[in-house]
């Protein structure tokens, strides 16, 4: 029978296997219990060799109506490319994201849900025209709400490149970079824990959308790119931690 793209896109494959194979089911649940002295570090700190950059407070005073935001939310792709981010409008979009809005005893949860509350995913950021940044790659920590200055000088067109060559990267202020450390996750769940992880980063994701969007600026999700370039331009092995998703923001 002569293949056709329909049918072909009907041949089982390894995505048809993962779904398959991490299907929960009333047979397979339970069994396993949390070996609490193997629980991995919640945050990803850099030693002190890196400079660390103080993020202005976020301005969570701040209205917005939501129902309007929603209702604009676009993904944009033309930015004004000469125009500088504001630190304050980054530090915004980096709180809405991942920042800490509640925290109890032990425990500190962040502005976008996460599976068991373990949250895999750490953030990166490509600074391309960020007013107070040097051109560069940085790393978020939420738990400190500041910056950790990775790489110095203007990686915008290498990481375009590694984004099949998408102009919006180059183009953008800045560029969001989610990873995830997937053994933060594993740990609970095992293969289940890469459903979650993905589902983490659409959260995360949505999360930034909306907030560009009540800051006036342009936001666009990127799931096209060449996996290993990025991981070698953030310094992370594409196991342990591996990159999930990119975001470029640029200013209108
Ligand atoms: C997982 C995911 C990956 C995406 N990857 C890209 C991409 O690589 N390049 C791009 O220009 N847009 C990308 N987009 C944006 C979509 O094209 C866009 O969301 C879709 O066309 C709907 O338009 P809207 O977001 O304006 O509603 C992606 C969106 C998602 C959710």
């Amino acid at each position: 029978m002569k293949e056709t793209g329909t049918n072909r896109s009907c041949q089982k494959g390894i995505g048809d296997k993962f779904q398959e194979e991490t299907k929960y089911t009333p047979e397979k649940i339970g069994g396993h219990s949390l070996d609490w002295n193997r629980m991995p570090e919640r945050y990803k700190n850099y030693d002190d060799s890196f400079l660390k950059v103080p993020l202005p407070d976020p301005e969570i005073r701040r209205t917005a109506d939501i129902w309007d935001v929603v209702s604009r939310r676009r993904s944009l792709r033309r930015y004004a490319s000469r125009r500088c981010m504001p630190l304050e409008q980054l530090a915004m979009l980096l709180w809405a994201t991942q920042g800490i809005t509640a925290e109890s005893r032990q425990f500190q949860f962040r502005a976008a849900p996460s599976a068991g509350g373990l949250y895999p995913i750490e953030t990166y950021l490509m600074a391309r025209d960020v007013e107070g940044l040097e051109p560069g790659i940085y790393h978020f920590r939420p738990h400190r709400f500041d910056l950790e200055f990775l790489h110095k000088g203007d990686c915008s067109v290498s990481l375009a490149n590694a984004a099949l060559g998408q102009r919006i990267v180059a183009d953008a202020q800045t560029c969001f970079i989610w990873t995830a450390v997937v053994e933060r996750s594993k740990w609970k769940y095992r293969q289940r824990a890469y459903r979650y992880i993905y589902l983490d980063a659409g959260h995360i994701a949505q999360n930034l959308y909306l907030a560009a969007t009540a800051s006036g600026l342009g936001c666009c999700g990127i799931g096209a790119f060449f996996d290993d370039r990025v991981n070698v331009l953030l310094g992370v092995d594409g196991v342990e931690e591996t990159v999930l998703y990119l975001a470029s923001v640029g200013c209108l």
